[in-house]
């Protein structure tokens, strides 16, 4: 008897355990999808941050590898322009592979430069 009342209150907690996981699930939903916000992307504030951080050791003043310099607004958009640097940053076998060597940039990072570049190429 002892052993039946055992096993109810065991599935009985594990229930409850599984309903309250459920509850939390849009907790651990991924990051990128909610906080991306890629509308209205200004070259300032969000591209130039992406490019600086993950291009410019090589294409920057400094450092011109091809040529190629995104650390200023001109140069970044001759690329833009040409379709390279969208090219580049999907990576879907059309141009070389960006970041170099590296990781592909991140979802909400390829959305930002996608749609600045959809927006107009704007100096914003
Ligand atoms: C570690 C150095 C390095 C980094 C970091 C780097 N690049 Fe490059 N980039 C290169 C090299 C080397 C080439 C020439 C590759 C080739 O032709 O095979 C190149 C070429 C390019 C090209 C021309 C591609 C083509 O096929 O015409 C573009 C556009 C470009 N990079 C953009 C970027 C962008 C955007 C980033 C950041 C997301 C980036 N690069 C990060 C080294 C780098």
């Amino acid at each position: 008897m002892l052993k039946i009342v055992k096993r109810w209150f065991m599935a009985f907690f594990t229930l409850c355990f599984l309903a309250s996981a459920c509850r939390h699930d849009p907790i651990v939903q991924p990051v990128t999808e909610n906080t991306c916000d890629s509308t209205n992307v200004s070259f300032k504030k969000s591209v130039m941050p992406i490019l600086n951080k993950h291009c410019n050791s090589c294409h920057g003043s400094n450092v011109q590898t091809h040529g190629i310099i995104l650390d200023n607004y001109a140069g970044v958009r001759i690329f833009a322009l040409e379709g390279s640097l969208y090219g580049a940053i999907i990576q879907n076998g059309d141009y070389a592979p960006m970041p170099y060597s590296a990781a592909k940039l991140d979802v909400c990072s390829i959305a930002l430069i996608h749609n600045w570049i959809r927006e107009g190429i704007k100096d914003n």
